[in-house]
């Protein structure tokens, strides 16, 4: 049986493409049940549709409250009742009950070689800082913001011209790669999360 995983979105949803494309392998461990964006234009409920899976906006506008938005994600999840939930370019903070519901159960992916730079303009902050090197982090998530224990990462150069947009497109190339490697390992049941360490194959993942 493959695992089923939904994922949240908040935007073009590229990453969301990556993992649609291998769950679409004949191999995969996984499939997608329903994708969740929390704005309603995202291109990414675009491409959901296009490859005929549900595709849900939940608009974080119409809550009163980030408390009030989470709950109707955890409702809305449980009735999708997934294996796992992905996040990918979700572009909200999580509140603790939404991550205690899903515990173990929630990835992320996020454009920097956490611990560095955690938060938003990683790409600038990598180019401020003179880095030869960038790249991004799949992590388990937990109550700290991209602090959750690190799964896998992938880095690019840092060339001599980039700029925030040129470093970010290399980073993505990579991102779309790993994201969906990470994922596959996901749903074969390989990744464990103990004591905030992840495991993979029941190793301490180290990197
Ligand atoms: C990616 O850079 C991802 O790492 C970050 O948000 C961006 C989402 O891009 N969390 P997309 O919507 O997948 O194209």
């Amino acid at each position: 049986m493959r695992s089923n995983f939904v994922v949240l979105i908040s935007g073009s949803g590229s990453n969301l493409q990556s993992l649609i494309d291998a769950s679409q392998q004949d191999d995969s461990s996984f499939t997608i049940g329903a994708v969740i964006s929390n704005v309603p234009a995202a291109y990414g409920l675009k491409r959901a549709q296009s490859a005929n899976i549900e595709a849900i906006a939940i608009d974080h506008k119409a809550f009163p409250s980030r408390e009030a938005f989470d709950q109707q994600l955890v409702e809305t999840l449980k009735t999708l009742n997934p294996d796992g939930v992905i996040l990918a370019g979700f572009m909200r903070i999580l509140t603790p009950s939404f991550i205690q519901a899903f515990e173990d159960r929630i990835l992320n992916i996020h454009p920097s070689l956490l611990p560095k730079y955690p938060g938003l303009h990683t790409h600038k902050r990598a180019l401020q800082a003179g880095d030869s090197e960038a790249g991004c982090s799949v992590h388990f998530v937990t109550e700290a913001l991209d602090g959750g224990p690190l799964i896998a990462q992938a880095s690019v150069p840092v060339e001599r011209n980039d700029t925030p947009d040129t470093l970010a497109a290399r980073v993505l190339t990579e991102e779309h790669k790993l994201y969906p490697a990470v994922a596959q390992w996901f749903g074969e049941g390989r990744l464990r999360l103990r004591d905030n360490v992840a495991e993979l194959d029941g190793q301490p993942v180290q990197l």
